[in-house]
């Protein structure tokens, strides 16, 4: 019985208090984050389809169950204004008032979203968060950022609204298609690059079994028998005690936190480029190339250990995702960067540059010349 207690991770963000809770019933603790119910939920079709009778259960342990349930396509293009407009226009139908609880249900893209109408609607209401893909477990749940796209750029608009509980149970990745355990793979390996060396070693360690899972078969279909192959609810409680450490010390990204970019700079790049493109990246693939391309150019430098460059491209090969790419052309390249929400109007774009595993310089500076080296 002990083992099914979920594994709690405490935050205090801008004083507002965020637990992370990870385990097998962690949905089942909904009703302690919902102080007025009943709730409204935004669900994701897929995990909808997937797993009605949990999330049914989830609602009923919740003690009021709520028909305000608005369900929803996955996928970036949900990111965006129009969106969030109905979203309103449906938090009105609703009836929820200041004192109400959005409960969003899916990946990053769901949670992005329903967390910035959570932040906006009647200036903030409470906001809980049940993150049913590895990314979202271990990256976009985790630190209060909301964001849609807009303008032809990615995330600038957005918001800081923690949500007061994160509940993650790993039943919800057994119909997690391949890419996407690709895509949280690209996270979780960041996230142990930044914090935590003992995640990166045992990762390493593990590529052969990560590969025989992660490496082939089709992207679109869940991966038979993954969950049981390899330790995900440790490895997944390792990548998001990094991040909330992370968080709790920089909730405003104003230092540390920057480093959880490690690897976003040059892949919101060719995220962006690549969706013109015959092949569109996924959000992990183009971190994973942005990863690559840095510890190369570190590795070049003299910064950073050459082994240690080699060691992240190996593994990120060995779970399937990509370390490099066509180059955009070099005036592209310069126009998507200075478009960088990151960037600042006197310093430029400040890249995250790996010196060893678990230690980053926040304020490297990478030419395009160096990009389109190594991409190419
Ligand atoms: N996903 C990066 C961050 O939360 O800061």
């Amino acid at each position: 019985m002990k083992e099914n207690k979920p594994r709690t991770i405490n935050m205090n963000l801008d004083g507002r208090p965020s637990q992370y809770l990870l385990g097998p019933l962690a949905g089942l603790e909904l009703s302690r984050f919902v102080p007025q119910p009943p709730p409204v939920y935004i669900v994701d079709e897929t995990v909808s389809r997937r797993h009605p009778s949990w999330l049914e259960q989830i609602q009923e342990g919740c003690d009021h169950f709520s028909h305000c349930t608005l369900v929803l396509p996955g996928g970036e293009n949900i990111k965006s204004l129009a969106r969030l407009a109905e979203i309103y226009a449906w938090l009105a139908d609703c009836g929820v008032n200041r004192d109400g609880t959005i409960v969003a249900v899916g990946g990053g893209t769901i949670l992005d979203l329903a967390g910035l109408a959570a932040s906006t609607w009647k200036r903030g209401v409470n906001f809980v968060a049940l993150p049913t893909t590895l990314l979202a477990m271990v990256d976009a749940a985790l630190g209060g950022k909301t964001a849609v796209n807009a303008a032809g750029l990615k995330n600038p608009v957005g918001t800081f609204h923690p949500a007061s509980g994160i509940l993650a149970d790993c039943g919800f990745l057994s119909s997690l298609p391949l890419r996407a355990w690709r895509d949280g793979m690209a996270e979780m390996i960041k996230t142990a690059l930044i914090g935590d060396p003992r995640l990166f070693a045992h990762l390493h360690h593990s590529r052969n079994q990560l590969a025989r899972v992660l490496r082939e078969g089709d992207p679109d279909l869940p991966v038979p028998g993954i969950l049981g192959a390899l330790p995900w609810t440790e490895w997944i409680g390792q990548a998001a005690y990094v991040k909330a450490d992370v968080v709790n010390r920089d909730f405003r990204e104003i230092g540390p936190r920057r480093a959880l970019n490690l690897g976003h700079t040059l892949g919101h790049v060719v995220e962006a480029w690549s969706q013109e493109t015959e092949s569109p990246l996924s959000h992990g693939e183009a971190v994973a190339i942005g990863m690559a391309a840095v510890f190369k150019v570190a590795a070049e430098r003299g910064t950073c250990p050459l082994p240690t460059a080699v060691q992240v491209t190996e593994l990120l090969m060995d779970c399937g995702l990509p370390v490099s790419c066509p180059a955009p052309p070099p005036a592209t390249l310069t126009a998507l960067l200075a478009g960088d929400k990151k960037a600042t109007s006197t310093d430029g774009v400040r890249w995250v540059l790996p010196r060893k595993v678990g230690l980053m310089d926040l304020d490297g500076r990478v030419t395009a010349a160096e990009i389109i080296k190594w991409l190419d």
